[in-house]
């Protein structure tokens, strides 16, 4: 971020706010949790269902998010208690800007086990252990990292380091410089991969799997985990582009550059999911092998093509990268809380947050062998993590930015603010109001109900 906390400064620019917003909905959402969340959900019924939470419901909740920050001017925790205050409502708000904090600390644990996971296929790739290999022999590559504990704790442990040096020094502005070349990059070996899937077989299948309507597949679980990827793909209902929206200039306009946001964030999902479910098919894979998919297919193609070590090691080297600029965002609200509620130095806090998170992590990865038979309410603690932050905590933080925005502020101000017609101010007005509200209401009781 190119910010100076003290002076609460401003973005460089909104392309750079942009960037930074980009950097942090773009990442292993994307890239890792979108395929094989199809693929367990059964294909296109989660695509449909996820684009329309991304339209509905994630895009106004953005807009929202950054227009709370923007008013308030603070970290998560104290926008919302002044902003309620100024507009005469209860500071206990507040709370929400916590649930949001703690969604990004408990996320960010898990997150960095898939991080490690990504930076050790670096050099696995890159050593080219996976020429000439085929899929089962893949797939034991995998399941022998998984089984590993002291590999996963390795791996873990060094994302962690990044993203705690990164938020610690404060070098982000570094990061976005960085952000601007390497993100088209991903975007680029993205489509790479994709080219050669249309040369290789199994797009037909994989382009009707993605795009077909089935709608027969859809019900409330799938509704809820769709909602649960869209708030967390694009950041939402955490209190991180509450933050961001704090150092946003009344100049920039919040809807279209949600737009972009919400746009360049689906389309490298879908790229994702071109790029992977080809080689699932063409494979005899199955598409519902979960947080692995992305681990045991792509090797394969890496494996067989031309240049496939440099493309593939390229490949995660830039997802790493991806991971890392989500990653910070997700460290940084605890930290900056740490450091504004306690004596403690930005460094102290840094390291504190991170050997939480750390420690967590540790639990999480745990899950795949050692502690494999602890579960909790039927879940390792992996998933445990991953369902109460994306099927709970991020659709009712969220819920709660939108339901604020529609119903406690001043609605003249936000029309000024927001520099809307009438038209597409009554049409802001339904779906702030009542449209994105009741759809997270209505998926979270289907859901319960099933
Ligand atoms: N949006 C990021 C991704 O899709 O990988 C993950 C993430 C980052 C979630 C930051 C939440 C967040 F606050």
């Amino acid at each position: 971020m190119a910010i100076n906390k003290q002076e609460h400064a401003q973005w460089s620019s909104s392309f750079g706010f942009v960037l930074a917003a980009v950097g942090s909905a773009v990442g292993l959402g994307n890239i890792w949790k979108f395929p094989y969340m199809v693929g367990e959900s059964g294909g296109s019924a989660f695509v449909i269902a996820y684009l329309f939470c991304l339209a509905l419901i994630g895009f106004p909740i953005l807009v929202a998010e950054w227009l709370i920050g923007r008013r308030g001017q603070k970290n998560p925790i104290n926008t919302y208690s002044d902003v309620a205050a100024s507009e005469g409502k209860s500071r206990s708000w507040s709370i929400v800007g916590a649930t949001g904090i703690l969604g990004g600390f408990l996320i960010l644990s898990f997150y960095s086990v898939i991080g490690g996971w990504a930076l050790n296929y670096i050099t696995k790739v890159g050593s080219g252990s996976f020429a000439g290999q085929d899929s089962d022999s893949v797939a034991a590559t995998f399941d022998a990292m998984l089984a590993s504990a002291g590999t996963l704790t390795i791996w873990h442990t060094v994302f962690m380091v990044i993203t705690a040096v990164i938020v610690g020094v404060g070098v982000t502005k570094g990061i976005e410089n960085a952000a601007k070349i390497l993100m088209p990059l991903l975007g680029v070996i993205l489509f790479v991969i994709v080219g050669y899937n249309v040369m290789n077989g199994g797009f037909g299948e994989a382009v009707n799997y993605l795009f077909a309507p089935d709608l027969s597949k859809l019900n409330g679980d799938v509704m809820l985990a769709a909602l649960g990827h869209a708030f967390f793909t694009l950041s939402i209902g955490m209190g991180i582009m509450v933050a961001y929206g704090s150092y946003l200039g009344r100049d920039v306009n919040l809807l279209s550059t949600a737009r972009t946001v919400v746009i360049l964030d689906t389309v490298i999902a879908l790229a994702a999911g071109l790029a992977i479910f080809p080689i699932i098919f063409s494979n005899g894979l199955d598409p519902a092998s979960g947080p692995g998919l992305i681990f045991v297919s792509l090797p394969i193609a890496f494996g067989s093509m031309g240049a496939g070590a440099i493309i593939g090691t390229l490949f995660f080297l830039l997802i790493t990268f991806a991971a890392v600029t989500s990653s910070i965002s997700l460290l940084e609200p605890t930290v900056e809380l740490l450091e504004e509620r306690t004596p403690m130095s930005r460094t102290v806090s840094t390291i504190v947050a991170s050997i939480a998170v750390w420690l967590l992590g540790i639990a999480a990865l745990l899950s795949f062998n050692l502690w494999s038979d602890f579960t909790i309410m039927g879940n390792g603690i992996f998933d445990a993590l991953d369902k109460v932050t994306s099927k709970f905590m991020l659709p009712l933080t969220g819920l709660a930015a939108i339901i604020f925005v529609g119903w406690q502020m001043d609605q003249r101000s936000i029309q000024q603010e927001l520099g809307l017609s009438n038209f597409t101010w009554q049409l802001w007005q339904i779906i702030a109001k009542f449209v994105a509200p009741i759809a997270v209401l209505i998926v979270f009781v289907t859901s319960l109900m099933n």
